[in-house]
């Protein structure tokens, strides 16, 4: 059997471990894929650079798009990363009809429709496992497995960086900062981190996600997004007394004709599933019609667990080659009504640091009351020092009531700080 050539546009944390198991495991993924997968080219920004991985002289240059190119190359791998020169880079392969594998969720996220229809026309195929919770193999079940149902909501972590920061911080004291840097060195977080820290790595991946399971178009800007550089250690402290943790949550969910997406911490109690999913751990949870509720479970970021759903991939890819499968594309993609984050709602925690005087309770708790915001319980923190803490956790609302209110709460002349507002998180998967 004919080896099947491989090209890998990027070799960094996850182009390296793609290349170490591709070659280490050769012999077990020729049998899996029908025939060798043999890395013909591989293309780097810095030719200079050290790399682990040892290659063939010549296999290696540092021209991208000329590799997309080679009409030698059956499978175009990008790893990247960033919009450019990754689109010209898929469409180049995409266009001459190869097969084109990436992790890059910010690509997919801008971009997805564009790369379909030059698959669709050229005869390939875009396979994406990797870009959506690392090893987790949750594009193929949203795409695949759940083809026969109606999916009604995804919620989960699908951010790495945050989630092991979140964790330092909760369960082992360590200050953000550090908690970044370990993320770093430990070759979770992005380029630029600040994609994980504000939360658009993991709108990406809702996009990218969502837009398989509702069959719709989306966008990462279509994302309601907030990151966690405001959750402060006291605000991870403040949060367990409460019996919950704090996650960065992704949230898509079908609300009337619309749909709802969003990231933004959340208050998860410490009995519900999630809460369990520390350091670079990713869940999903699936609610489909018929098949009820589901959750999938697994390493979301670093090298080897990414290069395992690359590899799916590369085997999908080969096996659709010598099937002659490929530029299958489905019903064009429509876009859908976004419902507005004013219109969701939710349960919230509202911390206000306040002078201790008479009065100012009965004050705030008659401001929520006259925005309909109805309060489940509230309790104060501490006397000794002002200001003190009232924090109230409200029955579920209208989150354009909740910000009205706090609008008003702000200007009360007691009120000393919004200490924080979370949103608790209304997911499915619990006891
Ligand atoms: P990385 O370690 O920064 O590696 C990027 C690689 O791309 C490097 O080898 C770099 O070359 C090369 N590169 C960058 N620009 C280039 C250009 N213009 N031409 C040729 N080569 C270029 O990144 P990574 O962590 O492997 O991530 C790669 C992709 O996988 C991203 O889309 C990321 O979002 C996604 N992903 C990463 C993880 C993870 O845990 N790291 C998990 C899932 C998905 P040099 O080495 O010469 O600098
Ligand atoms: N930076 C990403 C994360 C890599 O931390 O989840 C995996 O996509």
């Amino acid at each position: 059997m004919t080896a099947l050539r491989i090209g890998i546009a990027g070799f960094g944390t996850v182009g390296g471990a793609v290349a170490r198991l591709l070659l280490r495991d050769a012999d077990r993924l020729a049998a899996r894929a029908g025939g060798p997968l043999h890395i013909a080219r591989v293309a780097v920004r810095d030719l200079a650079k050290p790399r682990s991985v040892a290659l063939p002289a010549g296999c290696v240059g540092a021209d991208a798009l000329a590799l997309a190119l080679d009409p030698t190359l059956d499978i175009v791998v990008e790893v990247m990363g960033g919009l450019e020169p990754a689109r010209s880079v898929a469409l180049a392969a995409l266009q001459r009809g190869a097969h084109f594998v990436t992790a890059n969720k910010q690509l997919l996220a801008a971009h997805g429709a564009e790369l379909a229809a030059a698959a669709g026309r050229g005869g390939g195929a875009v396979h994406c496992e990797a870009a959506v919770a690392g090893a987790i193999p949750i594009v193929r079940a949203v795409s695949h497995a759940l083809a026969g149902d109606r999916v009604v909501g995804v919620a989960g972590i699908v951010n790495g960086t945050t989630n092991y920061i979140l964790t330092q911080m909760g369960r082992h004291g360590v200050d953000f900062g550090t908690a970044l840097a370990g993320a770093r060195e430990l070759g979770y977080a992005e380029a630029d981190p600040t994609n994980d820290i504000g939360g658009h790595d993991a709108a990406a991946k809702l996009a990218v996600l969502a837009g398989i399971a509702f069959q719709c178009e989306l966008q990462t800007q279509d994302v309601y997004t907030e990151g966690i550089a405001d959750i402060t250690q006291a605000d991870v402290v403040a949060a367990r007394e409460l019996g919950f943790c704090i996650k960065l949550l992704a949230v898509a969910r079908r609300q009337g004709t619309g749909l709802q997406a969003r990231v933004h911490p959340a208050l998860v109690p410490l009995s519900h599933p999630l809460a369990g999913v520390h350091d670079a751990y990713n869940a999903v949870l699936v609610e489909a019609e018929a098949a009820g509720a589901l959750m999938f479970y697994g390493r979301g970021a670093g090298a080897e667990p990414t290069a395992s759903a690359v590899l799916a991939n590369l085997v999908d890819a080969a096996q659709d080659i010598r099937r002659g499968i490929g530029g299958r594309i489905e019903q064009p993609l429509q876009r859908v009504p976004l419902i507005d984050i004013g219109d969701v709602e939710s349960r919230f925690c509202l911390s206000v640091g306040v002078a201790d005087q008479p009065g100012v309770l009965g004050a705030i708790a008659t401001v929520l009351g006259q925005h309909g915001v109805s309060v489940a319980s509230m309790f104060q923190k501490g006397r000794s020092a002002e200001p003190i803490d009232l924090v109230f956790l409200t029955h579920t609302v209208r989150e354009r009531q909740m910000r009205a209110a706090l609008h008003a709460i702000v200007a009360l002349p007691m009120v000393r700080r919004i200490a924080h507002v979370l949103r608790v998180a209304d997911i499915g998967g619990g006891p």
